[in-house]
């Protein structure tokens, strides 16, 4: 079957919108309407007037999706899409953390469930996560979850203390900071790039840390030609494509790992024929209660005001 064919026939006749993270495979990143970082895509979401939102990324960005938009119909190619920060962050226990500090701001980063997001004040993604902080009153303590690296970022960028929830991501876990020097070794003017939630010994010797979208703009805004770009390799789909001359190395990860852990085994779950699927089927669908997705809105749409 030709999928390209097929699903631009079926966002037609559907009025579908597709929505692709940057971590997608290159050929779901040319089909969608729209690529894009966490907040690019929510921002998205928000302001489209299609009548089915087909959501090439992970279950949290879905979730997203049909919480901004209930009269929607939100699909996903792969329900078992998830996220490990995500689900590092179980509601009962962060439900109990947060009775541990009373009185704390809760910032959550997007990567994680509809019932954290109702747990939560204000919701960030990596490319507001300092405006989102800076906005909340220097009087007031802060809890900062699930992500403990981006935590440990902003705490380190802005100066201000927080309580960090210990989450992470596997993907931004597994580079390999002995592999990343030498290939510095290898190519002295490369530029090393990172993601924030990457740990804390790779954004030190980082030249730019920053969002998917951030890391993008640096890459194509530089008259350098060499850069080792430690996040999830799907990006540099879009960056070789906006920098066809660029020499573009996706960082190396830990020795000891047995898979391709520059790759998230989550948003790789989403192939071409499952997206065609469902889109034809209209499922899977995301569904949440409304009581749920109304406590989980008000944060977002702090976020969505304040960015
Ligand atoms: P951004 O696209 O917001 O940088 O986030 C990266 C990520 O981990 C998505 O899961
Ligand atoms: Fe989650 Fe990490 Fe995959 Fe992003 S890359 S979806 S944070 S597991």
């Amino acid at each position: 079957m030709n999928f390209v064919k097929e699903i631009n026939r079926l966002k037609k006749e559907k009025n579908a919108v597709i929505l692709a993270h940057y971590y997608q495979v290159g050929e779901i990143q040319d089909i969608a309407d729209y690529v894009g970082d966490s907040l690019g895509l929510s921002q998205m979401a928000a302001k489209t007037d299609a009548d089915m939102i087909v959501f090439a990324g992970v279950h949290f960005m879905a979730e997203t999706a049909k919480i901004i938009n209930p009269n929607k119909k939100v699909v996903l190619p792969d329900l078992e899409a998830g996220c490990s920060l995500a689900d590092s962050c179980p509601a009962t226990s962060f439900s109990a953390f947060k009775k541990e500090h009373p009185d704390h701001v809760v910032i959550s980063y997007i990567n994680c469930s509809a019932e954290i997001k109702a747990l939560s004040d204000i919701i960030c993604t990596s490319s507001n996560a300092k405006k989102m902080v800076e906005s909340v009153p220097a009087d007031k303590q802060i809890i900062f979850a699930p992500d403990k690296n981006l935590g440990r970022y902003l705490i380190k960028e802005i100066g201000r203390d927080m309580v960090l929830w210990d989450g992470s991501c596997i993907v931004h876990e597994s580079f390999s900071i002995d592999k990343i020097l030498a290939l510095k070794q290898q190519y002295p003017d490369a530029h090393i790039i990172a993601h924030p939630e990457s740990e804390e010994h790779i954004l030190k010797v980082a030249e730019y840390t920053g969002s998917t979208t951030g890391l993008l703009n640096y890459v194509k805004a530089s008259d350098d030609e060499v850069f080792i770009v430690a996040t999830e390799s799907g990006i540099l789909h879009q960056m070789q494509k906006e920098n066809p001359t660029k020499h573009l190395i996706a960082a190396p990860m830990n020795e000891d790992s047995t898979c391709a852990c520059n790759e998230c085994p989550y948003m790789k779950m989403n192939t071409m024929e499952k997206l065609y699927l469902c889109m034809r089927d209209e499922s899977p669908a995301i569904e949440i209660s409304d009581e749920l997705r109304k406590k989980a809105l008000l944060p977002i749409e702090r976020m969505l005001s304040l960015s």
